[in-house]
């Protein structure tokens, strides 16, 4: 419900009056660090925000958090909604709506993923370049609400391409190792079977998860520019011997926060003014 978004603006304006955050920030599993570095920080949890998931997966605390950070104004979303906790579509609607309704220009998404190549192994980190939707649904079926977009988005570059090339710029000025490659959205909860990981791959996908493709999409929808990374927590099932869990998922994340948290600084400060 449009509505939703609507309020939450509005209930987040009526706490931090007269602040526009540019910059929309969703941190993934194990990630939500990255939100304790902003600087006059206000957090309310999704619990004053109408619409907002009360976050069921551990890993995901369910708190916006706005302030500054990198000489720009942000909002950081500490916990998302994933279609397989079956709640449909509206929450991920909700929050993504809520971030353009209070001014945000550009969505930086994060998740942790499985790897699909060999060469870039668990710890690592990777700039989405584009995405494969295999949740076999779209988060904007049904009525489309024209005051945030078309019936029919194109995705062409829906991962921005100069934005990747900002996040790129940072990697290397930061001194942090950054892939590339295409992320693919299964609907989970169950983990993919071997062979499912071998179909990816051969369809060109690079890394598979199951979150932040819906987002791309209503953020595209409504005219955000997106720009990602994915943790690499692991190899994808099959690929190596190791053990796939969500234990380890957030594991390996926390091993790779710090790098990711010094990537996003960076980032926003190599953004335009
Ligand atoms: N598959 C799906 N989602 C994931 C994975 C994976 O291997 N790793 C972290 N999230």
């Amino acid at each position: 419900m449009t509505e939703n978004a609507r309020r939450s603006a509005a209930a987040v304006q009526a706490r931090v009056p007269g602040f526009v955050p540019r910059v929309g920030i969703v941190l993934g599993s194990g990630l939500g660090g990255f939100a304790e570095r902003i600087e006059d920080a206000v957090a309310i949890p999704y619990g004053d925000l109408p619409g907002f998931p009360r976050p069921s997966v551990h890993g995901h605390a369910g708190r916006m958090v706005l302030g500054s950070l990198g000489g720009q104004r942000v909002v950081c979303l500490q916990g998302r909604v994933h279609l397989y906790e079956g709640t449909g579509p509206e929450g991920v609607k909700t929050l993504v709506r809520t971030l353009k309704l209070l001014g945000c220009e550009i969505l930086v998404l994060t998740n942790a993923a499985g790897s699909l190549r060999r060469d870039v192994g668990p710890g690592s980190l990777m700039a989405i370049s584009d995405h494969i939707n295999l949740l076999g649904t779209n988060p904007l079926v049904g009525p489309n609400d024209d005051d945030f977009g078309p019936r029919f988005p194109p995705m062409a570059d829906a991962w921005d391409p100069a934005l990747r090339a900002v996040l790129g710029q940072a990697a290397a000025r930061r001194g942090v190792a950054l892939a590339e490659g295409v992320y693919c959205a299964l609907l989970g909860p169950a983990f993919e079977t071997p062979a499912e990981v071998r179909m990816v791959k051969l369809l060109g996908a690079d890394a598979v998860g199951m979150s932040t493709v819906p987002e791309c999409i209503v953020a595209r929808h409504c005219g955000l520019r997106v720009v990602g990374c994915a943790v690499i927590t692991n190899l994808g099932v099959g690929l190596d011997d190791g053990e796939v869990s969500h234990a380890q998922t957030l594991n390996a994340a926390a091993g790779a926060a710090g790098r990711l948290e010094a990537l996003l600084t960076g980032f926003l400060e190599a953004l335009d003014p």
